[in-house]
C-alpha cells in the first residue's frame, strides 16, 4: 500500500489510526518516547490497543531527573515495556576525553556531535529493519512543523512516519491528559513545554514560543536532528 492510501484511510480519531496502521505494519511498526506530554499521551492510547505498537526511547545519558522519574511512573502505569537505547559507547568516551562533557556549548558543530553521538545513532539502531515510525510531533510547536503532514516519507532514515497528534493545540492535549489522568512530567507546569536533555532545556515565558527554551543559547532551526 503506498503513502496516498495509508493517508485515505486516517480518520480524526487517532486511536483508531493507531489500530488500523498497525493491522496493516505489524512489528514494523514502532514508537519513539521522550516522555513528554504528547508522547505520554500516545502511550496512554496504545496501551488501550489489543496488540500494543512497540516503544522505544532514547536515553542520552543527559536527560532531567524528572523525566527518569515519569518514565518509572510511565512503567507502573501502563505495565508496556519501554525498550531504551543508549550511546556507543566508544563514540561517546572518544568525544568527552578529546572535549569534556560539556562540548554542546562551545559551538553548533560540537552540540550536532553530542546530539548525533547521544541521539541519532542510538535512533538508527532504534528504527532498523522497521517501516513505520510513530512520533509525537504537533504541528503548533514551530514553523517547520506547521508544515508537515499526518503521515509522511522520511527519505533520509528510509521510513514512513506518523504523527497522530499533529492538529492537536496544547490546550486540546492538556485536557486530554487532565480527563484521563494521564502521568506527565512535573516540568511542564513550571513552564517547560518542550522538554529535551538537561543542559540544553530551559523553561520559557509566556510570549516565547513553544521550542524557544532548546538550545537557547543558538540562533540554530532548533533541531537535533532526529526530525530534520
Ligand atoms: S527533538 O527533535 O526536538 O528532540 P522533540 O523533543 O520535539 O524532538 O520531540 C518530538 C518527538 O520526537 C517526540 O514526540 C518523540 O516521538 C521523539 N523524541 C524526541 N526525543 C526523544 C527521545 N529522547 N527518545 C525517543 N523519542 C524522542
Ligand atoms: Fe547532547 Fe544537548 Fe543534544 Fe542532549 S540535547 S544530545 S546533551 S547536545
Amino acid at each position: 500500500m503506498d503513502l496516498s492510501q495509508l493517508q485515505s484511510f486516517l480518520t480524526d480519531n487517532p486511536k483508531d489510526n493507531l489500530d488500523k496502521l498497525h493491522n496493516q505494519f505489524g512489528r514494523d511498526m514502532v514508537f519513539s518516547t521522550s516522555f513528554g506530554i504528547e508522547d505520554q499521551y500516545i502511550t496512554y492510547l496504545i496501551s488501550k490497543m489489543e496488540h500494543p505498537v512497540s516503544i522505544f526511547t532514547l536515553d542520552t545519558g543527559r536527560l532531567f531527573p524528572e523525566t527518569y522519574d515519569v518514565w518509572s511512573r510511565t512503567l507502573i502505569r501502563y505495565k508496556l515495556p519501554i525498550t531504551p537505547f543508549f550511546p556507543n559507547q566508544d563514540k561517546l568516551q572518544a568525544m568527552i576525553e578529546k572535549k569534556g562533557p560539556n562540548s554542546f556549548y562551545y559551538s553548533v558543530e560540537d552540540r550536532k556531535e553530542c546530539c548525533r553521538i547521544r541521539k541519532i545513532d542510538p535512533l538508527q539502531q532504534a528504527i532498523k529493519g522497521r517501516k513505520l515510525w510513530v512520533t509525537g510531533l504537533r504541528a503548533e510547536q514551530s514553523d517547520s512543523r506547521n508544515g508537515l503532514s499526518q503521515l509522511e516519507y522520511d527519505e533520509h532514515n528510509n521510513i514512513i512516519k506518523y504523527h497522530p497528534l499533529l492538529n492537536l493545540t496544547w490546550d486540546e492535549l492538556n485536557q486530554v491528559v487532565d480527563d484521563n489522568n494521564i502521568p506527565i512530567n512535573t516540568l511542564h507546569k513550571k513552564g517547560f513545554p518542550s522538554i529535551g536533555c538537561q543542559p540544553c532545556t530551559r523553561a520559557v515565558m509566556e510570549n516565547e514560543d513553544f521550542r524557544a527554551g532548546r538550545w537557547w543559547w543558538e540562533n540554530s532551526n532548533k533541531e537535533c536532528g532526529l526530525h530534520s
